[in-house]
């Protein structure tokens, strides 16, 4: 890197080619496997239709404010020359924290693309397998000697479709995915077909991709929803999925619910949102488009997404496999409905081909923020920047793949990532409406707008909006950071697993004396001993010491080493879940020195050559 302070270079900056462009590209970026296979999955088992009320409340409190505070901090970044979120944070708050915001907001994407890049390989996979006709052979082969129609029927097409995704997702036991390489294969193809577009820039890549795509997507998903729409008896599948159970809008948990979803369906908090609209023009509107955007995701997900899973499910294989929960949903249940319905295998191949098209138009929208850190930090070009930021997504994606058990590092990546997000929004929102000021923050907002936003906004971004963040950020860390932290201990771990494979033996031997819950637990107690100790097989009675349990393939072993296993293997993914926040940490703490480096050096330049080109906030000196 050159010594010498570079000359910015303000006027050869990249811009969107047009305003369908960028709405087509911001919605492409939003919408995705949240609104397809997420969405359905929370509503139904969140309230169904009462579940619209928390949802559309956090959409208008949190999505639409979020997303236009955005925008415009985005829009004036760019005027920085900034398209990176460290450098429009700073542009915009000249103060240490702002850097530390923006190396988080930097993180974040490039975090959940390294697992968000399995599910678009996934989705990929299931896509060829309809197309090879590999699922109507597992079909084939899972009802053969059973009456069409009957329940055993379902039970062997979603046991199959089950088995079908232990064994793709590598659910059995880590390093499975590493095996025939398949799908090791469509990872690399999903990564390259990522690079190929993001090499070609903002407006020759990802806008020319997204608004092919985008449309070609909701083609799709059209002709799909006209399909089920037009099977009978659909309307006791949308019943399920629709009508309203009120109580449910009394528990907590379902306002959470509702704001995560719009969080991760509208890509807010995300830093995505401030590099794509860091490359509009100064009097480009940011009002209607963002509007015009969000509207377009909700569309996506509240129409397509919530009339064509939940309802299929129910309508061809009952209650339970519509309310298994994403994975579930995705992946095991929506293959099975594709045996029942007319059409199926062309059906599902167009079903996951869509999904991946969605995928792809997020997982793009990851890379771009730290391209262009790159770039404006350190003065890379883009090859550089594609080939540090290919390596590092890499090496992240291998980890993911490796460890694949119950997706491992899949989960907790997700958990620190979601964390992240809702105090990265916080954060921004704050600055927005308390650095910035929420009044002149709304002025710039309006500048050049198709409509200007309703007079009490910035009485919203100042405080409403923070305050129901701050409440939702401190819910959510309440009522998931426990379990989060005792999946990080080993020996917690070790002692719930081993007694996952003793209690099951005490519980039968228990039941023939016909005993209830709780002489049930003093039992478990008596021979397990307490809860929180790890179990000693030397004083277990003789009956559990000798006895045998069945393993992988049919195998029978002694119970005393089945809980050793057991104990071992979960305290090695107890440890491995403490790498991850480690590592997450750790890449934290690297950025943000990386973006303070390049704060002081030139990003300041470049904020300074601008400022005095002409003031970036407009008609203001
Ligand atoms: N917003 C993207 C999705 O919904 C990440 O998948």
């Amino acid at each position: 890197m050159s010594s010498q302070p570079a000359a910015p270079q303000l006027e050869t900056r990249e811009h969107w080619g047009s305003k369908i462009g960028v709405i087509l590209a911001v919605a492409g970026s939003a919408v995705g496997l949240g609104n397809f296979l997420r969405f359905p999955g929370v509503a139904v088992n969140n309230g169904g239709g009462a579940f619209m009320i928390p949802y559309i409340i956090s959409f208008l409190v949190l999505g639409i404010p979020i997303a236009w505070c955005e925008w415009t901090m985005g829009r004036l970044g760019g005027r920085f020359g900034q398209n990176n979120a460290p450098g429009i944070m700073y542009a915009l708050w000249r103060r240490a924290p702002a850097k530390a915001i923006g190396a988080m907001t930097l993180l974040i994407p490039v975090v959940i693309y390294m697992y968000y890049i399995l599910l678009e390989a996934w989705c990929l996979d299931y896509c060829l397998f309809f197309l090879k006709g590999g699922f109507s052979e597992l079909f084939g082969a899972a009802t053969t000697n059973i009456v069409a129609g009957s329940s055993e029927e379902v039970t062997a097409v979603v046991g199959a479709t089950s088995k079908h995704f232990v064994s793709t997702f590598g659910m059995g036991a880590h390093g499975d995915l590493m095996g025939d390489g398949g799908l090791f294969w469509l990872v690399v193809i999903c990564f390259l077909v990522n690079f190929a577009i993001i090499y070609r820039g903002v407006s020759r890549g990802i806008e020319v991709f997204c608004k092919w795509a985008m449309p070609a997507l909701i083609i799709c998903a059209v002709v799909i929803l006209v399909r089920v729409l037009t099977l009978p008896n659909i309307s006791t599948g949308l019943g399920f999925m629709w009508n309203p159970r009120w109580e449910k809008l009394l528990e907590p948990q379902v306002w959470l619910a509702a704001a995560g979803q719009i969080f991760f369906s509208l890509s807010v908090g995300f830093g995505l949102i401030l590099c794509y609209s860091s490359y509009l023009r100064k009097n480009d509107d940011v009002v209607l488009t963002a509007l015009s955007a969000s509207s377009t995701n909700e569309f996506c997900e509240v129409i397509l997404g919530g009339l064509i899973v939940v309802p299929t499910a129910f309508l061809f294989l009952g209650a339970a496999s519509a309310e298994a929960g994403t994975f579930g949903l995705g992946f095991i249940t929506i293959p099975a409905i594709m045996h029942f319905m007319p059409g199926g295998s062309f059906f599902g191949a167009l079903w996951f081909g869509l999904l991946f098209f969605a995928a792809v138009t997020s997982s793009l929208s990851m890379l771009q923020p730290a391209i262009a850190f790159l770039e404006d930090g350190f003065g890379l070009k883009r090859r550089g920047s594609m080939a540090i930021l290919g390596v590092v997504t890499a090496m992240g994606a291998t980890a993911t793949m490796y460890f694949s058990k119950n997706a491992l590092v899949l989960d907790h990546a997700d958990f620190w990532c979601n964390l992240m997000m809702i105090v990265a929004a916080t954060c921004q929102v704050l600055i927005f409406g308390w650095v910035i000021g929420a009044k002149r923050g709304v002025d710039e907002m309006n500048r050049g707008a198709d409509f200007r936003v309703p007079r009490f906004m910035p009485f919203v971004i100042r405080y409403v909006t923070p305050a129901f963040l701050i409440v939702i950020l401190g819910m959510w860390s309440y009522q998931k950071f426990p379990e989060y932290l005792a999946k990080m201990s080993p020996d917690r771990q070790a002692r719930a697993a081993e007694r996952g494979v003793y209690e099951p033996l005490v519980a039968t031997q228990m039941a023939a004396g016909e005993t209830d819950d709780e002489a049930l637990q003093v039992q478990m107690k008596e021979v397990l001993g307490a809860p929180d100790t790890r179990v000693n097989p030397e004083e277990l009675p003789d009956w559990l010491r000798t006895a045998t349990v069945e393993v992988a393939e049919g195998k029978r072993i002694a119970v005393t080493e089945a809980a050793s296993n057991a104990a071992s293997a979960a305290s090695a993914d107890a440890t491995i879940a403490r790498f991850v926040f480690v590592a997450i940490l750790g890449f934290l703490i690297f950025l943000i020195a990386l973006s303070d480096f390049a704060c002081r050096h030139r990003i300041r330049r470049t904020i300074e050559a601008a400022e005095s080109a002409e003031s970036p906030w407009g008609d203001e000196s």
